[in-house]
């Protein structure tokens, strides 16, 4: 049998693969993930307890910790999600951030190297980046490829764009079999909700403003979750090492009308008059050093690995408030405890 070591598989995107790839029973699954305030094993619970995977709570800065796992375990694939996530909180603190995606993914490629140094083919080190390390594009600009220039603007774009020069040089100078993916923006189930579609869908149940940063006329790439891990999974199986692979859902959209969007599902979903949810809508002060356009050309994923995305924007966007509004316990429990003092420092006085 396979065995994958899934790093951050109690966070969102992680938590979404853990759950596809067990119920396709590809490999078993030892998820790595040290439980921040954005990893949650609520997500994964229900296959915890069934034994369904293996849960290891440990820190991927832990060198100890990521010898003694590749000692018991005989990894085929490291799928590497672990990180600190969230573009305000690097700016608000960016420690965290230089810790967990830079020294820790340098801890784990090198736990990963000295374990398979003598382990021959079949090994694969899937590092999971994002869109965000090719910086900001001009409004007329062709979108990302997988040859688009490093320009990254925030703390953590920056951190994980470091992260993948090191995925880059491990594979260059010691052979270690590295992919990298760089994923635009995901949205789905079990989202923190500090993120911008969680936090707009609860605020407008809940009646609260919904903060809109600068003009709202920045534009992001959206692509389901779901989306995103089937694109993993390819990637696992096919992807060839030293190869950049770009993943994006070629919808691009203004936050506003995303904004906009949730409002209106909101609204139908609860039998609120129509205009309800978005009279809520705030302009506030806007990001520092807020990118202004990301876009992928996923040409790349179609041609050698076969992946589209294949869910429906609008549909599967009605599906995920839906979503939130099925799980207001998941959510009220992030939001009643270190979320809250999180977001009076990120909105207060915004
Ligand atoms: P998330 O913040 O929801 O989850 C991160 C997980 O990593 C959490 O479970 C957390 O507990 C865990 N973690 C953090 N530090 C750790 C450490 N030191 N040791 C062990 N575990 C640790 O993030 P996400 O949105 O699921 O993103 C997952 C990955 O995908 C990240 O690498 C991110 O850069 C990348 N990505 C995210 C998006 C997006 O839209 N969310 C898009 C493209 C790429
Ligand atoms: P976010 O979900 O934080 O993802 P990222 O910054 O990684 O793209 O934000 C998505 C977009 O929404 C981004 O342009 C910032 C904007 N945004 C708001 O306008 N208001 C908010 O309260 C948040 C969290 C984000």
């Amino acid at each position: 049998m396979r065995t994958w070591l899934i790093t951050g598989g109690a966070g969102f995107i992680g938590s979404n693969f853990v759950w596809m790839a067990a119920r396709q029973e590809l490999a078993s699954l030892v998820v790595l993930d040290s439980l921040t305030y954005a990893g949650n094993i609520a997500n994964i619970r229900d296959l915890v307890e069934t034994g369904e995977i293996t849960f290891v709570r440990g820190d991927i800065c832990d060198s100890e910790t990521l010898v003694e796992l590749f000692g018991r375990y005989e990894f085929d694939r490291v799928v590497h999600f672990a990180a600190e996530s969230h573009v305000d909180r690097s700016i608000l603190g960016p420690d965290a951030f230089i810790r967990t995606n830079v020294e820790g993914t340098y801890k784990l490629l090198e736990a990963a190297r000295s374990a398979w140094a003598d382990a021959g083919d079949g090994k694969l080190f899937v590092h999971v980046s994002t869109d965000e390390v090719y910086g900001s594009l001009g409004p007329d600009e062709p979108a990302f490829t997988e040859s688009s220039r490093y320009k990254p603007n925030s703390p953590y774009a920056a951190s994980k764009a470091a992260a993948d020069h090191l995925a880059r040089a491990w594979f260059r100078t010691y052979g270690l079999p590295v992919v990298v993916t760089n994923c635009s923006n995901n949205f789905g189930a079990w989202q923190f909700p500090e993120k911008l579609i969680p936090l707009i869908i609860l605020n407008a149940v809940d009646g609260r403003e919904l903060p809109v940063y600068g003009d709202g006329q920045h534009r992001r790439d959206w692509l389901h979750v779901e989306d995103h891990c089937e694109a993993l999974l390819l990637v696992i199986q096919g992807g060839k090492p030293g190869e950049t692979y770009a993943i994006g859902g070629e919808n691009e959209r203004p936050n506003l009308e995303i904004v906009r969007q949730v409002c209106t599902a909101v609204d139908g979903l609860l039998g609120q008059a129509p205009g309800t949810a978005a009279k809520l809508i705030r302009h506030v002060k806007d990001r520092p050093g807020h990118d202004r356009r990301y876009a992928i050309n996923p040409a790349k994923m179609r041609s050698e690995l076969g992946w589209r995305p294949r869910r429906n924007f609008d549909n599967s966007l009605r599906d995920v408030v839906q979503w939130y509004l099925d799980h207001r316990e998941w959510a009220e429990a992030i939001r009643s405890g270190e979320y809250k003092e999180f977001y009076d420092r990120q909105y207060g006085g915004r």
